[in-house]
């Protein structure tokens, strides 16, 4: 079955150290009803203040820091990035259910606090090497707890796990995945990739993409085509 893709539920990653060419791609998308993902590239070169002219432009904007630290030092970061006007935040999960909780309460209502999972760029093997115990779907399913019970807004994980914790935590949580891959494009350094179908069909909320797009000769065709 094919399941209609809201352009909305897309998340693109503006992964940039230039604000000039992001902004320029931002306002090239802006029509085409997408939302926006700007990150650790962007944000350790131009901060707070850079975010601006992107929420000027009223599309919907996830601030993925992927904040990991003592409870104190994210409550006090979280509360920074309240005021900036973003709708959504990452933290990892990994930090521990005092962090998450830290975050949450910071945050108040104007931000979402999304849990970070396992990253999609960690395979078994990379796992092990940092100590996780199990499958990376085991360790998804021991963080989204931790993250649902600490009142996280939704999690992060890969699409090849998104189903699983569906099914454990259904509504409760929103469910956004990276690793989006269209058929024959190039993965990268992503190792737990999906088709936007297949991600939205396993139950994804959201999408990020960002390579697949941000790269191609022609972004709002890319979106198009991710679209149908
Ligand atoms: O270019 P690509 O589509 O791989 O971009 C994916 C984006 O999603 C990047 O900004 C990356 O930092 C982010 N991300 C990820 N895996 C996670 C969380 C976020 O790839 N678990």
């Amino acid at each position: 079955m094919i399941l209609s893709i809201n352009p909305k539920q897309l998340f693109i990653a503006l992964d940039s150290s230039d604000a000039d060419a992001a902004l320029s791609l931002a306002k090239t998308l802006a029509p085409t009803g997408v939302s926006l993902k700007l990150g650790l590239e962007f944000y350790s070169r131009y901060g707070g203040a850079g975010l601006a002219p992107f929420c000027a432009l009223k599309m919907p904007i996830f601030l993925d820091l992927k904040l990991h630290d003592i409870p104190n030092t994210v409550a006090a970061a979280v509360r920074n990035v309240a005021a900036l006007g973003v709708q959504y935040l990452t933290v990892h999960a990994g930090g521990g259910s005092a962090m998450l909780r830290a975050a949450v309460e910071a945050a108040g209502s104007n931000v979402k606090i999304l849990a970070v999972t396992i990253l999609t760029s960690l395979d078994s093997n990379a796992l092990k090497e940092i100590g996780y115990s199990g499958t990376p779907d085991q360790a998804v399913l021991r963080l989204a707890l931790l993250a649902a019970e600490s009142g996280c807004a939704g999690i992060v994980c890969s699409p090849q796990e998104v189903a699983a914790v569906r099914a454990v935590h259904g509504q409760r949580l929103s469910y956004i995945t990276p690793g989006i891959r269209p058929l024959g494009s190039d993965t990268g350094d992503q190792r737990r990739t999906a088709t936007p179908q297949q991600a939205i069909s396993a139950g994804a909320d959201f999408l990020v993409i960002g390579r697949p797009v941000t790269g191609a000769e022609n972004p709002a065709q890319a979106i198009k085509n991710l679209l149908n």
